[in-house]
């Protein structure tokens, strides 16, 4: 059977850990071309996963024509220029997150999007958050109206101790264009833009798969470790107002650490998300009925992970299955996010 060539742009930290180890592991897989700024490291790994084509420094020279699929895993800044020219030029293309830094620069990606475009932090691909959608959000729990959610998120570097991977040779030094921040966001503010940029999305993101449409923001802080959110939004399901909060906070060895609790009138139900870097293990979900005094624990074994995401990557490619999760598209989590900035600019401007 004809092995799909899959192409790395970037296969630094990330790329080893969390993506190149599984295309490697996966046998309809062909490692094919390596890029990186840092042509030591591009050797080793070309070595060390058995990629078969050339190395490059300078991605515009990689072949376009006969690979299936490019994996871009490069620094934030780089991401959305790098992914805009795969794109362009007709490929099947993952990149990591976040996509793009603006409204605008999303969009103009999005039009030269002609086959598979999928983004790396889309916890809407887990099955089981899919699952929980439909069976207990809103409409089977019988906890009643939905009356707020909260959504926290603790994030760090630890990635859970990972040491296998091949470290890179050279400082990084960024000779390629940078993708651009929207025009609102002053220069001293785009680090802590690019830093919640990555974090944000993940809880913006699962907002919109929810059907919950952000309505009004009524509060927004944001400083070097916090990022706190109200705002309130809309369902199709429930089509009153719901009380939002998102709170996302960093420390340097903290693990990945992810929840959502949901209050309802007659009780909660709280996500309790399992780290994406674990294969193997659950998110938890508990439902308190405060009316009987009952709580429920359940289990969601088949969850989302880099994994799944590669097994994801090769499927759509596999069966051209190109624009049916085109909804799934990021567009309003950017929208999002970048009004979040915008209430927060004005309202300090005020103060
Ligand atoms: N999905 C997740 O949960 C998750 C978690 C952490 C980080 N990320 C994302 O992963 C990405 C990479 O993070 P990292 O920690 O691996 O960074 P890293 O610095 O270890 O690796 C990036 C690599 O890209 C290379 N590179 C830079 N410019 C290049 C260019 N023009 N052409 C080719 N290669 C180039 C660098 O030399 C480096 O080796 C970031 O975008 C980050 O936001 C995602």
């Amino acid at each position: 059977m004809k092995k799909i060539k899959i192409s790395f742009v970037g296969v630094g930290f990330m790329s080893q850990i969390a993506h190149i180890i599984n295309y490697y592991k996966n046998k309809k897989v062909e490692l094919y071309e390596v890029c990186d700024l840092d042509e030591n490291l591009a050797k080793e790994v070309k070595k060390k996963f058995n990629f078969t084509g050339k190395i490059y420094k300078d991605y515009t020279k990689m072949d376009t024509k006969n690979v299936d699929g490019v994996v871009i895993i490069v620094q934030r800044q780089l991401l959305e220029k790098i992914t805009g020219y795969f794109l362009k030029n007709n490929c099947n293309v993952f990149s990591e997150k976040p996509h793009s830094y603006s409204l605008n620069e999303y969009k103009k990606n999005k039009k030269n999007q002609k086959k598979v475009w999928l983004k790396g932090y889309v916890r809407r691909h887990d099955t089981a958050i899919k699952k929980f959608k439909k069976n207990y959000l809103i409409k089977k729990n019988n906890l009643g109206k939905l009356n707020s959610i909260s959504y926290y998120v603790s994030s760090g570097n630890s990635y859970l101790g990972a040491k296998h991977f091949v470290n890179p040779f050279i400082k990084k030094e960024f000779k390629s264009p940078l993708s651009k921040f929207p025009k609102f966001i002053k220069k001293k503010n785009y680090k802590l833009y690019d830093i919640y940029a990555n974090t944000a999305l993940h809880s913006i993101d699962l907002f919109d798969f929810f059907e919950m449409k952000f309505v009004d923001i009524l509060f927004a802080q944001i400083d070097d470790n916090n990022f706190l959110c109200n705002f309130t939004t809309l369902t199709k399901i429930q089509k009153e107002k719901i009380l939002c909060q998102i709170f996302l906070n960093s420390s340097p060895n903290q693990l990945w650490d992810e929840k959502m609790i949901f209050m309802y009138e007659k009780g909660q139900v709280i996500i309790k998300f399992n780290s994406p870097l674990f294969k193997k293990g659950s998110h938890k979900i508990t439902i308190f009925n405060k009316l009987k005094n009952e709580t429920t624990n359940i289990s969601f074994k088949n969850k989302w992970c880099f994994n799944q995401q590669t097994l994801d990557f090769v499927n759509y490619i596999e069966k051209k299955n190109y624009f049916n999760f085109n909804s799934l598209s990021g567009k309003d989590c950017i929208k999002n996010y970048e009004n979040i900035w915008k209430f927060y600019i004005n309202k300090k401007n005020k103060i």
